[in-house]
């Protein structure tokens, strides 16, 4: 004569809804999203500190829009974008800083650093450095005169970096068309997607040394450019570091110059012409060349989605409170 047959049924149904809600929020967890209002609450002023830092530095050196851009694109494509580029090495880190693809010439470290200590201050322990990073890439763009998205937000930065990992999954320069794709399929990208991210080379600038083979070597190359590129480029190693812009035409603009450049045989790096050399990827490159809103159309809508490779979100990675370090 214990539970009535009534209560016994209600019990088991409370405990089924109770199971349900258990699996739904561990589902919603595993998969929980970017959002473009994550810190609307948190810290409101979070997007105005960064646009503000970011139009300071870009109108103190307008290259800086342009490293970065640059610096988001190194963070995602080496294990997702969790910050891990900005950790310094350390007794237990082997970090991405001094990878080939980003020594000597990835730079911004100072400015993420700056936003940074200022969003501390106002909201400690928010902000992670890896958002820093999204928004920072997204309002140098509009900073240059560039298209604008809204920047999907809650991302987690990492404890930990991949020297190795930088250095093989990121593009390098020599590469030739297949192998541009192939580095983009296996995160996830079209050709398309490829050749609209590439446009970022329409600002920025690059070191002697990776251009330096295609300009003394390579023939298809518009001859005036080639001569005119070398006069700072000599076959001298003394000269690797010196910088040629990657769009020689309109080199601080965020417009469509690259692919107008590229029809005319006017790419600064192998890789950049490799997009317009006789392969699948020729007929996009004419199409962003004569429309430059096709282009910032599908820039803005691949950078969405190159902000959302494995981000560290929930309760994964921890929000350091330098970006340099861990905490
Ligand atoms: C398609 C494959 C890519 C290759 C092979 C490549 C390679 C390079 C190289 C060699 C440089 C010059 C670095 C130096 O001086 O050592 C450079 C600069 C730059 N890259 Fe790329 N890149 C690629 C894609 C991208 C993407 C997808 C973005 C951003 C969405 C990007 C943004 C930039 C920017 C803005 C600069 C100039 C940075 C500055 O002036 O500080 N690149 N890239
Ligand atoms: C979050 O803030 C942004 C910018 O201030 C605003 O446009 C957006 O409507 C807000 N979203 C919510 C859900 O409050
Ligand atoms: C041109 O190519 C040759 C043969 O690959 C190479 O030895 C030489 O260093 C290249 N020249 C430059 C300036 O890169
Ligand atoms: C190129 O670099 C070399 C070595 O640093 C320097 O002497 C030379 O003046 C540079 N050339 C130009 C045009 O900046
Ligand atoms: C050569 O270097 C100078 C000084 O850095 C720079 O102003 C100029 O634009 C460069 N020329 C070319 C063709 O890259
Ligand atoms: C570029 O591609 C878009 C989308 O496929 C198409 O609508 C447009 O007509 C093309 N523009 C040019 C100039 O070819
Ligand atoms: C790096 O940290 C992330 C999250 O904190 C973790 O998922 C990942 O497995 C770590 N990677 C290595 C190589 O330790
Ligand atoms: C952040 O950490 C780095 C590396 O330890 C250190 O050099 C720097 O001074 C720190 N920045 C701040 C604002 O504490």
């Amino acid at each position: 004569m214990a539970l009535n047959s009534h209560s016994s049924i209600s019990f088991k149904r409370s405990l089924c809804l109770f199971l349900f809600l258990v699996v739904l929020l561990n589902f919603k967890m595993a998969s929980a999203q970017l959002s473009t209002d994550f810190y609307n609450s948190t810290c409101s002023k979070a997007l105005s500190t960064i646009e503000a830092a970011v139009i300071k530095a870009v109108a103190n050196e307008q290259r800086m829009g342009a490293s970065l851009l640059r610096l988001h694109f190194h963070d995602c494509f080496v294990n997702g974008c969790d910050a891990s580029i900005l950790l310094d090495d350390t007794s237990s880190i082997n970090g991405e800083k001094t990878s080939a693809p980003n020594v000597g010439s990835v730079r911004g470290y100072d400015v993420i650093d700056t936003i940074k200590s200022q969003l501390e201050s106002i909201c400690p322990g928010v902000v992670s450095c890896a958002d820093i990073l999204a928004v920072a890439a997204r309002d140098s763009v509009v900073a240059l005169g560039g298209p604008s998205w809204k920047v999907e937000l809650g991302r987690r930065d990492s404890t930990n970096a991949s020297f190795t990992a930088a250095n093989t999954q990121l593009p390098s320069f020599i590469l030739d068309l297949d192998d541009l794709i192939t580095t983009f399929s296996q995160k996830g990208f079209t050709e398309k997607e490829l050749v609209a991210l590439s446009g970022a080379h329409t600002t920025g600038e690059a070191r002697c040394v990776t251009f330096r083979n295609r300009i003394y070597n390579e023939t298809n190359i518009d001859s005036s450019l080639a001569t005119s590129l070398k006069t700072n480029c000599s076959s001298s190693t003394a000269d690797d570091d010196n910088l040629s812009s990657l769009d020689a035409t309109s080199h601080v603009i965020f417009d469509n110059g690259y692919y107008k450049n590229l029809v005319k045989n006017k790419g600064l790096l192998h890789s950049d012409q490799q997009l317009f050399s006789g392969g699948s990827t020729d007929s996009l490159v004419t199409n962003y060349s004569e429309n430059a809103n096709e282009f910032y159309k599908d820039f803005a809508n691949a950078m969405l989605k190159m902000g959302q490779l494995s981000p560290l979100t929930g309760t994964n990675g921890q929000i350091r409170t330098n970006c340099s370090k861990v905490n």
